[in-house]
């Protein structure tokens, strides 16, 4: 394929206004070395050579024997030209599929036509998360890291260690909470052999730590603070523009976590507007789990914004002193969201303005309703993905969505990524359910499809089968 192996066309530059500090693109840090905040990778485009018109990528689409037009991050390399393309690392990841549900457009209260659910759990290690890690691994190849580390809730060190072992390119050292991780993130790291550290805390405790042991040790940190897994993110935003014919939809509603994907989001379609690639912006709504709700709580209820690169730092200053005084900690079944300090803050801020965006938070209640919605309709989801639904739908009832607006919810993770919570949900054992359940103050489970118990028996079995279909 037709890449440069050039990387002068890419620098990093610090997001603060009045700062700007810039680092040549092989430093490796994770914030300014000025002022502490983020960084974005910038190019200089006149140097670089970004397509004449998104329809241009088609052209790879019968490439698909060279990794690099395979990959559904790399096919679009000259949209993120950072590293030299004989150090991409690919594993084949990106393969994912925009499904048109008109089974969840009507649950969301849409026009039949208008939801497309992006799945994101098909990418090769089960979440989006591979769409991003590609990217940091390949800049951690590039400058010849031999230790790559994160902290995570489950699928970023799903995917870490998945690159890790099937490249051995690098050791992948995992660090994890005490709290909720779901068993299928927990077996893959353990599977694929990374060597899994678990901390007395959380997660908001494992990211601080893993940030002190990666700048002790000099080890390669892979969290979504890293600028170059989220040049690998902005590839979700291109294929959901493939996917519609490079036609902008009109909502992407995607769930906030640490962040990572809502900043990266903002700033594929910063950077389309800015080469003339789209003439339309689409509105970002970000959905939080009401368990984990900082984002919520900072913007729409206390007026945090990006306030021209200058976001009002006092008022998340004294948030957080609440959440430690109150000694608040995140929680929701949806653990792959449970994050009460999410890392991408300002550069977040910064996507909702850009895109017009909204917050909202949503109970886990209707997170589990949604993603039983997804699996009824499609290929299933993790519970996390469901906030994505769970807010288009809120966004529906409050008249923000209108019903004949084109909506793309991403679905970040597999659906077998949380068994347990799935089981919980359908499972005839209320008991079960509640235990899982019962402490958060949910209710029943109003789609649950539970089993139905037989005897071992021809004509009961067959009597039962006639009764339900
Ligand atoms: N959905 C899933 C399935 C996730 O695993 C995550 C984040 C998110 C949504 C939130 O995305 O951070 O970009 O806002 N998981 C991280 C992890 C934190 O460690 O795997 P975000």
């Amino acid at each position: 394929m037709n890449v440069s192996t050039k990387v002068d066309v890419a620098f990093q530059r610090c997001i603060r206004q009045g700062c700007a500090t810039t680092y040549a693109i092989d430093e490796v840090r994770v914030a300014c070395g000025q002022c502490g905040e983020l960084l974005d990778v910038v190019y200089d485009w006149d140097r670089a050579t970004p397509p004449g018109q998104l329809s241009d990528f088609e052209q790879s689409w019968g490439r698909r024997f060279d990794p690099l037009a395979l990959s559904g991050v790399w096919r679009f390399y000259s949209l993120l030209p950072f590293v030299p393309a004989d150090k991409i690392v690919t594993v084949g990841e990106g393969q994912t599929v925009l499904q048109n549900s008109a089974s969840v457009a009507d649950y969301i209260g849409l026009t039949s036509g208008e939801a497309h659910l992006q799945y994101e759990g098909l990418n090769p290690s089960g979440s989006f998360k591979d769409n991003g890690m590609t990217a940091a691994f390949s800049h951690a190849r590039s400058i010849g890291a031999k230790r790559a580390a994160c902290a995570s809730t489950g699928n970023t060190s799903a995917s870490l260690a998945m690159y890790s072992s099937v490249t051995r390119l690098m050791k992948a050292i995992i660090f994890i909470g005490s709290g909720k991780i779901s068993y299928g993130k927990l077996s893959q790291a353990l599977d694929y052999g990374a060597l899994t550290v678990q901390i007395a805390g959380d997660f908001d405790d494992a990211m601080q730590r893993v940030k002190e042991v990666t700048k002790k040790l000099g080890i390669y940190l892979v969290n979504s603070v890293n600028p170059f897994r989220l040049e690998g993110q902005k590839s979700v935003m291109y294929r959901v523009l493939e996917g519609l014919r490079w036609e902008v939809p009109d909502w992407i509603v995607v769930p906030g976590g640490n962040l990572g994907n809502s900043s990266a989001f903002g700033k594929a379609f910063i950077e389309l507007k800015e080469l003339g690639l789209i003439d339309r912006i689409p509105r970002l709504a970000v959905i939080n789990a009401a368990g984990a709700n900082t984002l919520y709580e900072l913007v729409e209820k206390r007026g945090l914004s990006w306030n021209d690169g200058a976001p009002q730092t006092d008022i998340v200053d004294a948030y957080y002193t609440e959440l430690d005084e109150q000694h608040k900690r995140a929680s929701t079944i949806a653990s792959a969201i449970e994050i009460n300090r999410p890392v991408n803050l300002t550069k977040c801020l910064r996507a909702l303005e850009f895109c017009n965006g909204v917050v909202r938070e949503v109970s886990d209640q209707q997170i589990l309703d949604a993603k039983a919605q997804v699996g009824a309709g499609g290929f299933g989801c993790e519970p996390a993905s469901g906030a994505s639904v769970a807010g288009a739908k809120l966004l529906l009832e409050e008249g923000v969505i209108s019903p004949d607006e084109r909506v793309v919810c991403i679905l970040t993770g597999h659906v077998l990524k949380d068994p347990d919570a799935t089981v919980a949900y359908h499972t005839s054992d209320q008991e079960k359910f509640d235990s899982v359940l019962g402490s958060r103050g949910v209710g029943d489970a109003s789609f649950a499809n539970r089993a139905v118990a037989v005897g071992n028996d021809l004509e009961e079995i067959v009597r039962v089968i006639e009764h339900h279909s």
